[in-house]
């Protein structure tokens, strides 16, 4: 299937069935999460945080996402391949185009990118290419600093208006879908309704939205510096880790 394919299949979950997402950073996660069917393989600029060790997006270059992207698509996965576009990597729409091409040269099916109406123009142009491209609204991740943390939005009715006047731009512009991040559940219900595309949710309540999106790492546990307070881990893998290596240290150092 190629990538407007996939993008359509998404398009056409609206309404019908839910679409399930998780971040993949590297190629065996990618090959296992395919293996069972997940929908969407977001290579997110999370990996900053989860697997660069920096203290959060900010720091994410194209260098690191087209590297990690490209990995991902070695397993030649089903699913759609979703790139994010890194902070300062769309700062105009020429600049978006570029990138984005870069990201779907790399193997990514889509890109998405974060904000709502004043992305509209570079949603646009990356449509006009045949990009398929997959909205976020809500928490910005790359505006973390300027947003003093990782705050719930959408909290006041101008803040919930303004977000679903950002969701009908995107969709207006032709995103396939929309990320909605740590929304006020009853905001996120009444995007979800605005809007014929697909949101996507995260940190939004599990019901809100017409999907969900985790970073594999919460699902996993294998992160435990750093848990989401909506994370609902499903393993303990740090914990496996660790034992692991203990019982590794223990056969070949001895007690
Ligand atoms: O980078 C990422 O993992 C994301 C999710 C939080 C949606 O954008």
């Amino acid at each position: 299937m190629n990538s407007a394919e996939k993008a359509q299949l998404l398009r056409d979950c609206k309404g019908k069935s839910r679409i399930s997402a998780l971040t993949a950073y590297d190629y065996p996660m990618a090959r296992l999460l395919d293996e069972v069917d997940i929908d969407v393989l977001l290579v997110g600029d999370s990996l900053g945080m989860v697997v660069l060790g920096f203290p959060d997006t900010t720091h994410v270059t194209m260098a690191h996402m087209l590297h990690h992207t490209a990995a991902v698509a070695r397993a030649k996965p089903r699913a759609l391949v979703l790139g994010d576009l890194p902070i300062h990597s769309y700062d105009s729409a020429s600049q978006a185009l570029d990138s984005a091409k870069q990201l779907i040269d790399a193997g990514a099916d889509a890109v998405k990118l974060e904000g709502g109406i004043e992305q509209s123009d570079t949603v646009r142009g990356l449509r006009a290419a045949s990009i398929e491209v997959i909205g976020h609204i809500g928490m910005l991740p790359q505006q973390v600093l300027e947003q003093g943390g990782y705050r719930k939005k959408g909290k006041t009715p101008a803040a919930a208006e303004q977000l679903i006047r950002d969701a009908q731009a995107l969709e207006a512009a032709g995103v396939c879908a929309i990320v909605l991040e740590s929304i006020v559940p009853d905001v996120a219900r009444q995007i979800t309704q605005a809007v014929g595309v697909s949101t996507i949710g995260i940190g939004c309540g599990e019901t809100t939205c017409d999907g969900e999106v985790a970073v594999i790492t919460d699902l996993l546990g294998s992160f435990p510096w750093f848990v989401p307070p909506f994370a609902q881990p499903e393993a303990d893998l740090a914990e496996h880790i660790k034992s692991a290596a203990k019982a590794y240290r223990q056969r070949v150092c001895g007690a």
